[in-house]
């Protein structure tokens, strides 16, 4: 079987994220991607970790609110432990930064308690390796494509070194964690990630600035 055969087989799921909304018309905004995103990616910055500030706990209930899509929470905070409890009321993925908590083998217990799916993010420079020791523990593996912080940013080609490199790891061990990719997901980039082994698409910009939402993510679906 081809290797583009298996990818058909393959669950894709793509993840909008609100990042590059129209954040004054939110809930309209979601609607157009509502019936054929799989999750919305909601983008949390401190201005601490990450050179932005955007929306909490606050804003993401209003979100879950208005739509039957489940959210994919992306922390990029310091101190994830102060707010994760929030997020995992409201979320079927919540993601924390591996570059961001002490101890993340605590903190992705306290998720998985939870009964919601916990990812764990690395920004570009963080080695897949230093995963070796949580990656039986965690539901997905986000890969950041870009340095987190802004929407609309060029994709770092070395991420789909990291993205192979983590599928290599689920098929020599057989465990089943999701690989996410985030930032720079457009129509040429997301097929090197879904090649590279990548089974969650986030896309801000390209779907949200297009003129047509609900094709830009049937577009990402293939
Ligand atoms: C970047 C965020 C991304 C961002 C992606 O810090 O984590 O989710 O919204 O935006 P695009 O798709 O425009 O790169
Ligand atoms: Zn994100």
């Amino acid at each position: 079987m081809s290797f583009v055969n298996k990818i058909e087989l393959r669950k894709i799921e793509v993840s909008p994220s609100i990042l590059s909304a129209d954040l004054a018309n939110l809930a309209a905004e979601v609607k157009k991607i509502e019936n054929v995103a799989d999750y919305v990616h909601i983008d949390v910055m401190d201005g601490h970790f990450v050179p932005n500030l955007t929306y909490g706990p606050i804003v993401a209930k209003a979100v879950k609110r208005v739509t039957d899509l489940p959210l994919d929470s992306h922390l990029m905070i310091d101190n994830p432990e102060d707010f994760v409890d929030d997020f995992c009321e409201i979320s079927e993925i919540v993601s924390v930064h591996y570059e961001s908590t002490h101890h993340l083998h605590r903190l992705i217990q306290r998720i998985k308690e939870k009964d919601v799916k916990a990812f764990v993010a690395l920004n570009p420079h963080t080695p897949i390796e230093l995963l070796q020791d949580i990656i039986m523990d965690v539901d997905g593996v986000l890969v950041m494509s870009v340095n987190p912080g802004f929407g609309g940013q060029k994709f770092i080609p070395n991420a789909l070194n990291k993205i192979k490199r983590l599928n290599d790891i689920r098929r020599k061990t057989g465990l089943t964690f999701k690989i996410e990719v985030d930032g720079g997901i457009n129509e040429e980039t997301f097929e090197y990630a879904l090649n590279a082994g990548a089974d969650v698409l986030v896309a801000g910009s390209y779907i949200f600035n297009s003129e047509d939402p609900t094709a830009a993510v049937k577009t990402l679906k293939g």
